[in-house]
């Protein structure tokens, strides 16, 4: 069977797709024959050894998959031919993947495999950073920066899901057109934001900021939220970790809190079912509707992360197998 694997630790460069035995199911796995395989953050660092997990290499790539259960155990809750969506730290891309039933979701009908290989790690890093930290209720104001990006768009999508009213802070007017089109209520530019925040709130300011930039945005960030706001850490793509100076936490009665879910989340048996049982009536509504971008061939997997590196992706790329 073909495996996407990362051969040296070069970036994409490094990453190539190879001959590979196939697995062999243990007692308790699920295999799966996978059809789409989502291309993210963590793949780009894992080829860079950038990443927090430092398997040796070669080792197979791979946290998004979607595909069909090719062998199950009975009372596994998946029967050979579901549609499934999975997510592991590392290690879903291949033709097939023998797997715990935990990091396996079933699919509703309706989401293609492309769609489905968008969804999980974003997707459950949504709604855990929205219902389990910020604990959002419906009708509060969400502010997503870095909202194009997977991460952000999830964000977007399962804040609506959860009533709440969505403002995008993105960089380019494509972006904010692309948020828009996703479902998010308001899209402003980065340049400015707080002073369009305010006036999009009345003055008031936003319930809940989930940040994924970090960087230089962090004080305005703080000064966009209002009495009992709270702050989601969440990644720092702008490059730099901010400080934080507490005094501001006073002021207005703000919580800055930690978004880590993998770790969390992988460690949890059932945790990642539950999360994905929140999200599928936002599925089946249409709410949540991943953004896929480019679709290329497997083979074409160094491309791919290439153009992640670039910045040059809208929506997320996937990989075929079939
Ligand atoms: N804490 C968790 O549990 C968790 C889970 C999953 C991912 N993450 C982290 O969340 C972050 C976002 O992941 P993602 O998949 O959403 O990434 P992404 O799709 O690449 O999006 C990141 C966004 O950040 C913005 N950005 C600002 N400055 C940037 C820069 N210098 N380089 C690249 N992007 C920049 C970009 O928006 P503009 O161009 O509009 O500024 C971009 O849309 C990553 O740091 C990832 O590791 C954390």
């Amino acid at each position: 069977m073909r495996s996407v694997q990362v051969v040296s630790l070069d970036g994409p460069a490094g990453v190539r797709v190879v001959e590979a035995p196939a697995p062999t199911r243990a007692s308790g796995e699920v295999l799966v024959e996978v059809h789409a395989l989502g291309t993210s953050w963590p793949d780009l660092l894992l080829s860079r050894g950038e990443y927090q997990l430092k398997p040796e290499v070669p080792f197979q790539l791979g946290v998004d998959f979607a595909g069909v259960v090719r062998e199950s155990d009975e009372g596994s809750g998946l029967a050979v031919g579901d549609r499934v969506a999975g997510c592991l730290p590392y290690g879903g891309g291949a033709d097939l993947v023998s797997t715990s039933a935990d990091a396996l979701f079933p699919l509703p009908d309706g989401v293609t495999f492309e769609k489905a290989a968008a969804l999980p790690m974003n997707y459950l890093t949504a709604q855990f950073a929205l219902e389990t930290r910020a604990q959002l209720q419906p009708g509060e104001t969400v502010l997503v920066n870095g909202a194009a990006g997977g991460v952000g768009t999830a964000c977007l999508q399962v804040a609506k899901g959860y009533g709440a009213r969505t403002v995008a802070v993105v960089s380019t007017q494509e972006k904010a057109d692309f948020v828009r089109a996703l479902g998010a209520d308001e899209a402003v530019l980065v340049d400015g934001f707080l002073a369009a925040v305010k006036e999009l709130t009345d003055g008031r300011g936003v319930d809940v900021l989930v940040d994924v930039v970090g960087g230089d945005l962090m004080t305005d960030s703080l000064r966009s939220l209002g009495q009992l706001g709270r702050l989601l850490v969440v990644g720092f793509t702008g490059g730099t970790i901010p400080q934080v100076k507490v005094n501001r936490l006073l002021l207005n009665n703000t919580d800055v809190r930690g978004v880590g879910w993998g770790a969390y989340a992988m460690s949890r048996p059932g945790f990642m079912r539950r999360q994905w049982d929140a999200l599928l009536p936002m599925m089946e509504s249409g709410v949540v509707d991943p953004p896929v971008g480019t679709t290329y061939p497997v083979e074409e997997v160094a491309r791919a992360l290439a153009d992640l590196e670039n910045r040059t992706v809208l929506g997320k790329t996937v990989l075929t197998l079939r």
